[in-house]
């Protein structure tokens, strides 16, 4: 296993689409454990493929709390949505540091295949169905702060700028010492 460099937004690959898989081999296998444990590592709660810079449709969940419940999605649609708005923080291993306040639908059913082109549903809520659809996102080039109005988006980037202009500055430090 590996672990892969996740791109950090504004990167190109975080904006496209990603492509349907075909091929169920040891290759995908390979991509899904990479991705398992760059988003262990992270650490993070799920990660799609876009993330690492790949343009296929995979991501991997796990929102247990020990860790021990890895889900990984090969081509996942959301079928539907439902309950009640929830407003809730969001936050991204793509845009480190930020944490923005969105509201999504409590409830959504999934279909995707597996590793092995099975297919399976799963219905969520709470946790896992924000994750599932913060995910599936990515797979559309889509980030969460893409779903803010135009200008807490603004705002939100400038946010991010600042995050990353300070961690620069905290690392140069360090170097420097
Ligand atoms: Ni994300």
């Amino acid at each position: 296993m590996a672990k892969l460099p996740i791109r950090q937004y504004p990167h190109p690959t975080l904006a496209a689409k990603a492509e349907v898989v075909t091929v169920f081999d040891d290759e995908l296998r390979k991509l899904a454990e990479d991705m398992a444990e760059t988003m262990y590592a992270a650490p993070g709660v799920g990660l799609a493929a876009n993330q690492v810079g790949v343009l296929k449709r995979i991501v991997v969940i796990d929102v247990s709390e020990d860790k021990s419940d890895l889900i990984v999605l090969v081509n996942p649609l959301i079928l539907s949505t439902g309950g009640e708005l929830v407003d809730h923080e969001e936050g991204c291993l793509s845009l480190k540091g930020l944490y923005e306040h969105l509201k999504r639908p409590s409830k959504v059913k999934v279909r995707a295949q597996n590793l092995e082109g099975a297919e399976l549903d799963i219905e969520a809520e709470g946790l896992l169905a924000i994750c599932l659809q913060h995910e599936i996102d990515h797979l559309d080039g889509t980030v969460f702060i893409d779903h803010l109005s135009r200008l807490k988006k603004t705002r939100a980037c400038t946010k991010l700028a600042k995050l990353r202009r300070e961690e620069k500055r905290e690392k140069d430090k360090k170097a420097d010492e």
